[in-house]
């Protein structure tokens, strides 16, 4: 059945954001495809959660060139998606990729070279059916690649028309600020710094580099603001067949602790006191961060993602 969008999308409850010093607004939740848009999950329900985000008003989808599994299979998802449903709503979308990490054999499908950039991103873009990108982010910084040679490419992607703006993820503080002032210099400013900051890992906040974001103008958006549903409902009675921890290599049993345990138990129990859930409770100390411009999250159903909507209200 051909999808119409909900007329009330923007007028549902969503919230926007303006991303640093920039022209751009996101949605305060935006939707991850890391996991749950490969080739092994099911495409309907797939489809199901990106029309329930689409319709509340979420505009920011976020992939990489290796999700899936298998390594490219989300991003041909997004592009079976806008085939099928999101075609006619390109405007009111904005998607980001991303290549840092390994993605094909041999020494060019890895890092942060010119040669893999460039190459990554043309593939994701005949991947997703999209001309260009609204946003490209180099997925890890490079220690053994030139700063300046991971930095230019980004730039002449934007000057190629391939990417509207630059992001960049998981870079230490020292080379984010380095990458902050070379990208200011050329035109092409730093839009957002994409990292995890949760109530179980504030890293950003200790190292210094949301302040720094939010000092020089750069949105920050934090990936697994759930740490992957730790911070929900989903393990606090046991470990349920279809979690991410059952099925996956990325949530392993042994990082639930009995201490890890019992503090989500105390922090549910907290939520509870408010009339929250806990990922309701974990969202909204994210989005309390000044200088925080979205959060990232996964859902594997359209009822996590509503549950995890509540936090907006
Ligand atoms: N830049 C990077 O290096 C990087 C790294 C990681 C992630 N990311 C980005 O961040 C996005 C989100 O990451 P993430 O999937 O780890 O985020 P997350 O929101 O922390 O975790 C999502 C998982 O938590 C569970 N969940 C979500 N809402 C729930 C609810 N209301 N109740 C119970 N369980 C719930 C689901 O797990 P089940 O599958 O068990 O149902 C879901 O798949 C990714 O898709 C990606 O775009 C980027």
């Amino acid at each position: 059945m051909n999808y119409k969008a909900n007329e009330s999308r923007y007028d549902n409850g969503m919230k926007y954001e303006r991303c640093g010093r920039s022209g751009v607004l996101l949605p305060k939740v935006s939707l991850g495809f890391w996991h749950n848009f490969g080739g092994v999950d099911p495409y309907e329900r797939s489809r199901e959660i990106t029309r329930y985000a689409f319709d509340h008003g979420i505009t920011h989808f976020d992939l990489a060139n290796n999700y899936g599994p298998p390594y490219g299979s989300a991003e041909e998802t997004l592009g079976r998606l806008m085939q099928d449903d999101f075609a006619p709503y390109r405007d009111e979308l904005f998607i980001s990729t991303k290549a840092g990490y390994d993605m094909w054999p041999g020494p060019y499908g890895n890092w942060g070279s010119r040669k893999y950039l460039m190459a990554s991103l043309d593939q994701s873009l005949r991947r997703m059916h999209l001309d260009y990108v609204d946003l490209f982010y180099s997925h890890r910084f490079d220690p053994e690649t030139p700063i300046e040679e991971t930095l230019q490419a980004m730039v002449d992607i934007v000057r190629q028309g391939k990417a509207l703006y630059l992001g960049i993820s998981r870079w230490p503080a020292d080379a984010l600020a380095k990458a902050i002032d070379y990208l200011a210099e050329r035109d092409t400013p730093l839009l957002i710094f994409q990292d995890k900051l949760n109530m179980l890992n504030r890293t950003p906040e200790t190292n210094g580099t949301l302040e720094l974001c939010k000092s020089r103008g750069v949105g920050f958006i934090s990936f697994s603001p759930l740490a992957q549903g730790l911070l929900t409902d989903r393990y606090l009675q046991g470990i349920p067949t279809d979690s991410r921890m059952a099925k996956e290599k990325f949530l392993r049993k042994d990082m639930l602790t009995e201490e890890l345990l019992n503090q989500l138990q105390e922090w549910n129990e907290e939520a509870k006191k408010c009339g929250q859930t806990l990922a309701e409770k974990a969202l909204r100390w994210i989005l309390n961060h000044e200088g925080v411009t979205s959060v990232l999250v996964g859902a594997s159903s359209v009822a996590q993602l509503e549950k995890n909507l509540k936090a907006l209200s």
